[in-house]
Parts: structure tokens; C-alpha cells; sequence
């Protein structure tokens, strides 16, 4: 007799082989499959993307601080894969990366992941397996943590905002591997979408205040915000309060980066107001928001700053673990060789094996971590960027901050855009003990070489 799945499911959770499942109602499962989603107008057909639970992006998980997030990640995928919790800190067995923390989960297989929720914010999910395929073919989906008192406004919306390379039948283009991209700037869509809908909108009323949770779930692009008939505040970045919210008027989103805005609808006359992407190319909205109704009786007051999650404070940079990250490589880098599996190869030679950048002189995953912290230790890490291109570094399992020149610290965040030719510094507590990747989400670019790790023990 051949076990279906369902058969699966339902004896492992009868052998108490699902610890969730004890508590009673048992995991909730999250599936990824094949499915279809409407990104474009008619006359266009449905798009074939792969998808979590039937939709791309996948369903919002909005639970409050505090709770459990119990997910059994169904793969009906043809391919391996997993699901990487973005930004939110836990327990490093849970962070979805093959090889790493967990073997890659098997078409016809499944996993589950079971963690606490310590920290209020807004984060995502995506898979860590050929994430420049999966997450491109509509994999990705947002992970919100409510606040206890949560700060007061009319509405709280996620947007989740990405981009597709789609071809005249509105299906995606097969390209994933394209050397081109990969050397470049990624793999920039030809089409974009909020939620999925490539005419995002919300209807809404004179004055109201709107949370919006800005997510940038595309491969490589980077957006550039604006507003119009809209004004407010930054309330937060990668999922972390601002300890001031600052005033918001245009916004650089780098890809796995998130803003929450607090925004009042200002606009007195017209009935529209926008949230923008400014292109070259001319800017277009994002998400439409149509006023209707009757004014909101009185507008809110300022706002205060949203209560800040209890991350460790760098009390000071001496006896910190330092490294240095030198990134090389890309169109017009230069690079003549870098070191792959263990072997110094020349250009062309990583060429064919899809390597186009080098994190110091280290094409892929290198051997060694970049540091090993001890807990509760300070970290230190210089970024050189030697390339012709901006990369968006992510740190898993912490939040970091900038270090100014000045010794100053910004914004805590867990990816941060680092410009052509840019050299910065971040600095952060390793509070979190386990083996962690730090890449650029530029996912090309990771798949092509800009991937380290570090070690916390
Ligand atoms: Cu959002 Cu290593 O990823
Ligand atoms: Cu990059």
C-alpha cells in the first residue's frame, strides 16, 4: 500500500512524532506548490507561479508578541526546499538554511518549524533553497508581530511589494540562471506588484491614519518611495522601532528590507492619494488610495515612538570580535580569480560555474566562518564594497547597526544597502548562539558568490 500524504500527516501526528500536536489542535501547515495568481489585467491569462497555501505572496502570519509561530512546511514543490524566517530572532535550528541549520526539506516531504514570537515588528518568510528561483516564482509571504499596545490608527496593512520578469503571455521568464543578471544588477522584473496586484488599492477617508507595512520581497530592486497626499513618519526599519519615528518623505527599500510608516491622508481635495515608486523611467503607484466617506472627526496627534523589543545594547566597541568583508567582483570589477571549494579559479573558470563575485577572495560559502563570537560579545564588521554595484547585506539571527564615523550608531536593521565603492561599519551584539549567514539579498548575487557565515558560541 502507498501512504498518501494526508495518511503521513495524520499517523505522525497520531505517533506523537509532531510536538506541536500535543497541545491539541496540531500544526497548522503551510504547503508549497505549483499554483496560478492573477498578477496582470485582463486581457492577460493567470500566471503560473509557485505559491504558499494557493496565493503569491503567501498568507499574512500576524500573531501577537509573545505568541508561537507552528508551521509544517508541506513541499509539493518539484524541487528541495525551506522556509527562512526573515529577521525575526530565533533559535538558530529554525532559520531554514540547507547544510547550515536543517537539511533541505524534499519534494513530498515536510518540517516543521515551531518558534516563539520574542520580538514585535514586521518581518517576512521565503525559502534559502535556490532562493533566486523560489522566491522569484512567488514564494515569500509576510510575518507580522503585533505590539502589546499597539500604537493607535484607523488601518494596519502589510504591502508587500516585488517585481516579475514576465514574457508576453504573462508567464515567467525562465532565465533564473542568466549569467547576465547575475553580474549585474540581479534579476530586475519587468512588472511589479503589491500583494500580488499589479493595481494595488485601499479605500480609505479624509485624515485618516494608516499603518502600512512595507515589505520588499523582489530579488534585486531597489525602490524608492514617495507619497503624495499622504504625511507621516518611519516608525520602524527591518521590523525595529525607531527610537525618534522619523518624518517621511522618501524612502530607499532595499531588497528583504521593510519600513512601517504611520501615515495621515493629508490630501484636502482630491479623492486619490499615492503611495509612489520614483523610476527613471517616471514614477507609477504603488497603492492607490481612494477617499471616500464622510472625514475622520478629528485627526490623531503626533506620534509616539512604538515600544522597542528588548535587543541587547552595544554597551561599548572594545574587546569586540572584528572582521573585515571585502566584496569584489560583478561587470566592470575586474576580478580575475577567487577561491571556489577550496580552490584558487580563474574568472572564466567561475564563470562557468556561475560565480561572479567573491566575498574576501571566497566565491560561495567559504569553509571557515568570517568570525566566531562568543554570546554576548560585541561584533565588529568592516564593509568594503571594491564593486561597480550596490549590495544589500543581511545578517541572520541579529540586528546591527551602522557605526558613524563620528563612533555614532543608526537604526537597528538586518539589511543594509551598501552603495558602489561604499565602506561602512556595523556593529552588533551576538546574542544568539549558532552558525549564521551573512549574504547579500541581491539573490543573484548570493547565488553567484556573496555568501559568508559566522559563528556564535
Ligand atoms: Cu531573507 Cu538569507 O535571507
Ligand atoms: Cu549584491
Amino acid at each position: 500500500m502507498s501512504l498518501t500524504r494526508r495518511h503521513f500527516l495524520v499517523s505522525a501526528a497520531a505517533t506523537g512524532l509532531a510536538p506541536a500536536a500535543a497541545h491539541g489542535a496540531g500544526p497548522v501547515a503551510l504547503t508549497a506548490a505549483e499554483g496560478v495568481a492573477r498578477l496582470t489585467p485582463e486581457p492577460y491569462g493567470p500566471t503560473r507561479v509557485w505559491a504558499y497555501d494557493g496565493t503569491a505572496p503567501g498568507p499574512v502570519i500576524r500573531l501577537r508578541r509573545g505568541g508561537r509561530v507552528t508551521r509544517r512546511l508541506i513541499n509539493a514543490l518539484p524541487q528541495p526546499t525551506t522556509v527562512h524566517w526573515h529577521g525575526i530572532r530565533i533559535a538558530n535550528a529554525m532559520d531554514g538554511v540547507p547544510g547550515v541549520t536543517q537539511e533541505a526539506v524534499s519534494p513530498e516531504a515536510d518540517f516543521l518549524y515551531d518558534f516563539d514570537a520574542n520580538d514585535a515588528g514586521t518581518y517576512w518568510y521565503h525559502p534559502h533553497v535556490r532562493s533566486w528561483e523560489q522566491v522569484d516564482r512567488g514564494l515569500s509571504g509576510a510575518l507580522i508581530v503585533e505590539e502589546e499596545a499597539p500604537p493607535e490608527v484607523d488601518r494596519d496593512e502589510v504591502l508587500l511589494l516585488d517585481d516579475w520578469r514576465l514574457d508576453e503571455q504573462a508567464q515567467i521568464h525562465d532565465s533564473f540562471d542568466s549569467m547576465h543578471d547575475r553580474s549585474h544588477a540581479g534579476r530586475i522584473g519587468n512588472h511589479v506588484t503589491v500583494n500580488g496586484n499589479p493595481a494595488h488599492g485601499l479605500t480609505v477617508r479624509r485624515h485618516h491614519r494608516l499603518r502600512l507595512r512595507l515589505v520588499n520581497a523582489a530579488n534585486a530592486r531597489i525602490f524608492d518611495i514617495g507619497l503624495k497626499g499622504l504625511a507621516g513618519w518611519v516608525a520602524a526599519l527591518d521590523g525595529q522601532p525607531l527610537a525618534v519615528p522619523e518624518p517621511m518623505t522618501r524612502l530607499s527599500l532595499a531588497p528583504a528590507q521593510r519600513a512601517d510608516l504611520v501615515l495621515d491622508v493629508t490630501e484636502d481635495e482630491a479623492d486619490e492619494a499615492f503611495l509612489i515608486s520614483h523610476e527613471r523611467g517616471g514614477d507609477f503607484a504603488l497603492t492607490t488610495l481612494r477617499i471616500d466617506g464622510a472625514a475622520r472627526p478629528a485627526r490623531l496627534a503626533e506620534m509616539r515612538p512604538l515600544p522597542p523589543n528588548d535587543l541587547p545594547p552595544i554597551a561599548g566597541l572594545d574587546g569586540a570580535a572584528t572582521a573585515t568583508l571585502t566584496m569584489e567582483g560583478g561587470a566592470m570589477g575586474g576580478m580575475r580569480a577567487a577561491v571556489l571549494d577550496g580552490v584558487e579559479t580563474d574568472i572564466r573558470e567561475l564563470v562557468r560555474s556561475g560565480r561572479a563575485w567573491a566575498l574576501n577572495g571566497v566565491a560561495g560559502v567559504p569553509e571557515a566562518p568570517l568570525l566566531t563570537a562568543r554570546l554576548g560579545q560585541t561584533v565588529r564588521i568592516a564593509l568594503v564594497n571594491d564593486t561597480a554595484w550596490p549590495h544589500a547585506m543581511h545578517l541572520h539571527g541579529h540586528h546591527f547597526r551602522m557605526v558613524g564615523k563620528d563612533g555614532s550608531f543608526g537604526p537597528l536593521r538586518d539589511t543594509v544597502l551598501l552603495d558602489r565603492q561604499a565602506r561602512g561599519e556595523i556593529a552588533f551584539v551576538a546574542d544568539n548562539p549558532g552558525d549564521w549567514l551573512f549574504h547579500c539579498h541581491m539573490l543573484e548575487h548570493a547565488a553567484a558568490g556573496m555568501s559568508t557565515w559566522l559563528r556564535v558560541v
